[in-house]
This record gives C-alpha cells, sequence and structure tokens, in this order.
C-alpha cells in the first residue's frame, strides 16, 4: 500500500528528510530546505518563553539562515532585519526581500555583529536568533536524528558539510545519545576558520565561516575533510551525472567526501546531509566557460584526499585530517584561529 503524507506547508515539508541510497553502504538525507528546521524551532521556543513578544528579529546571515528566517516570519507576520556582509548572492538578497525582510548590506560579519550588538542596546524588545551561539540551533536536529534511527536503524558515521556545525553536532549527539557507535566526519571549505585553518575569501555557500560558532563541537568530530571550491562545484556536477540530484556546492562537497569514506569502509553504513537543491546555482554550477575564466572549473576529481596531520599543513586540494575528538586549543592554534 502506498501511504501519501500531505504536509500542511512547505516549511512543515522540510522538517524531516527524505533518505536516498547512493550506494550500497551510503544514503543521503536530503532537505527542501534545512535551514528551515533551526529558523522554525528557535522562533517556536522564542514565542513560547516569550522574548518574541514584539514581533521584532534581527539577525546576520550570509545567506541561506537568513534566507529560512524570512520565510518563517513572512509566514508569522515578525518584522524581520537581516544584516548581511558584502559579498552575498545578489538573488538571494532578493528572495529575502520578496519575503517582506529588510535586508542592509554591511561590511563584513563583524560590523553585522557590532550593529546587532548597538541596535539591541537601544531596542531590548529585538529578539536575535544567533544561529551560531544559540544552542536550540543543534537542540533542533532531534527530529532529523530520530528519522534516520527510524528508517535506517543502525548508522555508522554521519557525514556533512559544516557551517555552524548546528545540523552535524545537533543530530550526532541525538545519534550518540542513544547508544549508537557514530563516526561524525565534518566537511570545511578551503578559506574557513572552523578547524583551525585562516580565513581567507571565497568560502562556499552554507559551508565554511569566517567566525568561530560556540554551536561548532569540535570534540565530537572524529574526521575533517577540506575541499576547494572547484572540487565542491565539481563533485556537485558529478552528483547529478550519476545520480541526477541538482544540488548545492556544500552537497557536492559533502557527497565527494561522503563517496571516498563508504568506499573504504564497505561493511559500515554511512549518511550523508545534502542541506539543499541548487536552482540558485544553475548557471554557476553548470557554466563552463565562467567557471574557467574564474579558475573554477576541474575536469576530474583526485581518488583520494591528501592526508594531512595538522589543520595548518600546507594544500591547495581536497585534504583529509583524522582530529580524533580533539578540541581546537589542543592543535594550538585557537587564538589565532578566533581572532
Ligand atoms: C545550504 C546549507 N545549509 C545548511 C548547512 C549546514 O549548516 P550548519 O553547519 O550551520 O548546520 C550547509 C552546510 O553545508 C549548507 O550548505
Amino acid at each position: 500500500m502506498v501511504t501519501r503524507v500531505v504536509h500542511n506547508s512547505p516549511i512543515e515539508a522540510s522538517l524531516l528528510p527524505t533518505f536516498i541510497r547512493l550506494a550500497k553502504n551510503l544514503v543521503a538525507a536530503t532537505f527542501g530546505f534545512m535551514k528551515l528546521i533551526p529558523a522554525t524551532f528557535i522562533l517556536e521556543q522564542a514565542e513560547k518563553d516569550e522574548r518574541l513578544k514584539a514581533g521584532k528579529i534581527i539577525e546576520t546571515t550570509s545567506g541561506p539562515f537568513g534566507l529560512a528566517l524570512a520565510i518563517v516570519a513572512a509566514q508569522r507576520n515578525y518584522s524581520l532585519t537581516l544584516l548581511c556582509p558584502k559579498g552575498v548572492d545578489p538573488a538571494i538578497l532578493e528572495q529575502m526581500a520578496n519575503l517582506g525582510a529588510k535586508v542592509e548590506v554591511l561590511l563584513d560579519q563583524q560590523e553585522c555583529i557590532d550593529q546587532i550588538q548597538a541596535r539591541r542596546s537601544k531596542d531590548r524588545e529585538l529578539f536575535w536568533p544567533s544561529q551560531y551561539h544559540n544552542p536550540q540551533n543543534s537542540g533542533s536536529y532531534a527530529g532529523v536524528a530520530e528519522a534516520i534511527l527510524e528508517a535506517m536503524g543502525n548508522v555508522d558515521c554521519l557525514i556533512g558539510a559544516v557551517g555552524s556545525g548546528g545540523s552535524l553536532c545537533g543530530t550526532g549527539k541525538y545519534l550518540r545519545l542513544v547508544g549508537q557507535d557514530l563516526r561524525v566526519v565534518a566537511v570545511d571549505a578551503m578559506g574557513s576558520v572552523l578547524f583551525g585553518k585562516s580565513s581567507v575569501p571565497g568560502r562556499l555557500p552554507g559551508m565554511g565561516n569566517g567566525v568561530m560558532p560556540t554551536t561548532l563541537e569540535h570534540r565530537m568530530v572524529d574526521e575533517v575533510h577540506w575541499v576547494t571550491s572547484s572540487e565542491a562545484l565539481c563533485a556537485a556536477r558529478r552528483l547529478h551525472k550519476f545520480h541526477g540530484m541538482c544540488m548545492g556546492t556544500s552537497s557536492g562537497a559533502a557527497f565527494l567526501a561522503s563517496s571516498w569514506w563508504a568506499s573504504k569502509n564497505p561493511d559500515k553504513t554511512a549518511v550523508v546531509f545534502f542541506p539543499d537543491h541548487s536552482s540558485r546555482l544553475f548557471t554557476s554550477l553548470f557554466c563552463k566557460e565562467t567557471l574557467q575564466a574564474a579558475d573554477l572549473w576541474l575536469d576530474e576529481l583526485p581518488s583520494e584526499p591528501k592526508e594531512i596531520s595538522h589543520p595548518r599543513e600546507e594544500s591547495n586540494r581536497w585534504s583529509r585530517l583524522e582530529w580524533a575528538r580533539r578540541s581546537l586549543n589542543s592543535w594550538e592554534l585557537a587564538r589565532e584561529a578566533s581572532e
């Protein structure tokens, strides 16, 4: 018998993943728009404890979380101000504005945070979801962990690209809580500070970070992969070619790391997160001439990551480090990385 579920809204439909098998031991947890999970949860919690009584929200965002907040805020008639650092995709800014958010583009993430603090010191009723430091971000993924358990039973490895760390650490924590002996594999962008490299321009949408979020729990992570922009783009095209799935670059990067992991561990089962589709990336993903002009085109992907033994070890291609559930401090670069 076929069971058909009718969701009450597109938001509700996005709160739980659809599972798609990519290989015998690799399953993708795909989402319509994953950031709707923390956006909905954080606003609902704030409604419950009356921090949203005035109906005014402010947040800094470089894309997906702000867009998700704008969708939920529009449905619930909240006033939303989004402060974006320079460089956010203009199409996303337009979408946010179309949803009724007041969008302001500032210099960088630090200026956005300074502005939020200044405005909140004048208006204490402004609610700041603060996805990078709000434990409710990770907490919102309990339902995803439950869905994984229900769909798959035992899982040996969870792999995902990391921005705030909320999805990977939140889901991983719940899976470990119920006794799963889980390996957690984080996928980061080359120019990101998250796992101890220094911040340089050119991060990928949704993954990597220029500032250190407290929602990322380094001690949960067993293994880190860094992927370049051109490798992530090439992997996203490979995902399209071999599975007909048109996903974004962070899914591409996660696909690269997870396919490798699954092939090296044929007796283990892995789940990989694909947080959203790539409709806004169609041109940039497939347009060879544009990508070649930007030095972002790759014909072939390396078959193996370069093994490195320290986060600061030089590498300009897909690399892998056995993180071994260490703290960032233990690599003796924390002060430098978080400045
Ligand atoms: C579009 C998108 N949404 C969400 C995420 C996951 O982000 P977080 O680590 O903040 O949960 C990613 C990470 O790759 C992403 O690309």
